[in-house]
C-alpha cells in the first residue's frame, strides 16, 4: 500500500495536495469564494457560537500543538479574539483558569492522545464549550467534544505527522475566517481573497514537492552539520518548531526551533561553521528583521538554509541553500513552507539509514501519558 513510495511518510507528504483539498472542500463555496463552516455539531448555529465566545484556548501535543500555534496567529489577527495555546500535559495539571465563554479547541490526528483527551474532559467539567479537530471520526476525543471538525486527510501511517498537519493548517484558516465573519471583522473582499489563496494551495504544494529530488541529492552533505537551528517569525515561527521536531525525531540529530528575535538572547552562542541555520522566511512584513538576525548568524560562520518566496535576492545571496515557495497570503504560507522541511528531515533520516516510518522510541498514538 505504499503505492511505489519507499516509505509511508514520503507517500503521505505527496498526498498533501489532496489532503488539503479534502479538508477544505466541505466548508467552502468555490463559486462565491466564501467560507461556510456550518453544522459542526454545536446545539447553536456556528456564527452564534463564534459571536458569543470571548476567548479561545487550543490544547494539543507535538506537531498538533504547533498547528495550534499557527492557528493562534491567524485567529487573533483576523478576528481580534484572544487565543491561548497550551501543551495538553501542562494544561491538564496546571489548574488552568478557563473564563466563561471560552471555547477550548483540541487538535489530535489520532483522537486518542491521552493528555489531550484528559484536557478536553477537564475543560468540559469546568464549563467550557469544546471543539475537536481530529482525523479519526468517532475517536475518543471526537466523541468527547461538543463540536467537531475533521482533517479528512485519510489514514496517516508514518509516525511523523505530515498531511494531518497541513490539513489542520487549512482548517485553521477556515476557522479564522469564519470567526472573523461572525464577528464582523472581515470584509467580503478580504474573505474572497483569502479563500482564493487557500484554494490555490493544493497546486502550489505540487510545485514545492519538487524539493524531493533536491534533498535526496543534498542530504549527504547536510549530514556533516553538528546541529540545526530553525528560525522564523510570526506564522513561520511554529513552522520552525515543527521543522526542528521532524529532524530530531527522524534523523536523531540536534535541532532546535527558535523565534528569530530570540537569537541574541542565547542561541547565537551556539553558532559556528558546523551549525546550519534553517530559516523560514517567506516574504512578509517581518522579513527584513529576520534577515538582520541571519546576518548576525552568518557573521559567526553559520551556514544558512533558507525557505523564501520566489527569488528574494537579499535572502538568496546570504544562503548556502535557497529554496523558494510560490507567493501566497501570509495566512496560507505555512502550508507551503513546511513541505521542504518535511522533505529535508525525511531525506536526511533516510540517507542515514534510519527507519523513517518507525522512528526509535516513538509510537504513532500516545495513549498513555
Ligand atoms: C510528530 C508527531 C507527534 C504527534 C503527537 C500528537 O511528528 O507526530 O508529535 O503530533 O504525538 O498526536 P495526535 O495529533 O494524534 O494527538
Amino acid at each position: 500500500e505504499k503505492m511505489g513510495f519507499k516509505h509511508f511518510m514520503l507517500k503521505e507528504i505527496y498526498e498533501q495536495p489532496r489532503a488539503v483539498a479534502m479538508a477544505i472542500q466541505p466548508h467552502i463555496d468555490t463559486d462565491k469564494h466564501e467560507v461556510n463552516l456550518k453544522n459542526l455539531g454545536f446545539d447553536k448555529p456556528v456564527d452564534e457560537v463564534f459571536k458569543s465566545i470571548e476567548r479561545i484556548i487550543f490544547v494539543a501535543c507535538g506537531t498538533s500543538f504547533y498547528a495550534g500555534n499557527v492557528a493562534q496567529y491567524l485567529i487573533e489577527q483576523v478576528s481580534g479574539i484572544p487565543v491561548q495555546v497550551d501543551i495538553a500535559s501542562e494544561f491538564r495539571y496546571r489548574k488552568p483558569i478557563i473564563p466563561k465563554n471560552t471555547l477550548v479547541i483540541t487538535i489530535s490526528q489520532s483522537g486518542e492522545t491521552a493528555d489531550t483527551l484528559a484536557a478536553i474532559r477537564m475543560a468540559k467539567e469546568k464549563g467550557a464549550l469544546t471543539l475537536s479537530i481530529t482525523n479519526v471520526q468517532r475517536s475518543s476525543i471526537d466523541r468527547e467534544a461538543h463540536g467537531h471538525l475533521y482533517m479528512n486527510s485519510g489514514v496517516e501511517v508514518g509516525v511523523a505527522s505530515t498531511k494531518a498537519f497541513t490539513s489542520t493548517l487549512a482548517l485553521a484558516n477556515l476557522l479564522a475566517l469564519q470567526i472573523a465573519k461572525a464577528r464582523g471583522t472581515l470584509s467580503r473582499a478580504q474573505e474572497q481573497e483569502y479563500v482564493k489563496s487557500l484554494l490555490a494551495i493544493p497546486s502550489q504544494i505540487e510545485v514545492v514537492l519538487a524539493f524531493d529530488k533536491y534533498f535526496s541529492e543534498a542530504s549527504k552533505k547536510l549530514q556533516d552539520f553538528k546541529g540545526f537551528l530553525y528560525l522564523g517569525r510570526g506564522v513561520s515561527y511554529p513552522i520552525a518548531l515543527e521543522g526542528a521536531l521532524k529532524l530530531k525525531e527522524l534523523a536523531y540529530m540536534h535541532a532546535e526551533g527558535y523565534a528569530a528575535g530570540e537569537m541574541k538572547h542565547g542561541p547565537l552562542a551556539l553558532i559556528d561553521a558546523r551549525m546550519a541555520i534553517v530559516v523560514v522566511a517567506p516574504t512578509d512584513e517581518l522579513i527584513e528583521k529576520t534577515i538582520s538576525n541571519l546576518q548576525e548568524a552568518k557573521a559567526r560562520g553559520g551556514k544558512i538554509i533558507s525557505i523564501g518566496t520566489d527569488e528574494n535576492p537579499s535572502l538568496k545571496s546570504m544562503s548556502e541553500y535557497y529554496l523558494s515557495i510560490p507567493a501566497t497570503s501570509w495566512m496560507t504560507s505555512p502550508l507551503l513552507s513546511v513541505v521542504p522541511l518535511q522533505l529535508m528531515a525525511y531525506h536526511l533520516a533516510d540517507s542515514l539509514g534510519y527507519d523513517v516510518d518507525q522512528p526509535r522510541n516513538l509510537a504513532k498514538s500516545v495513549t498513555v501519558e
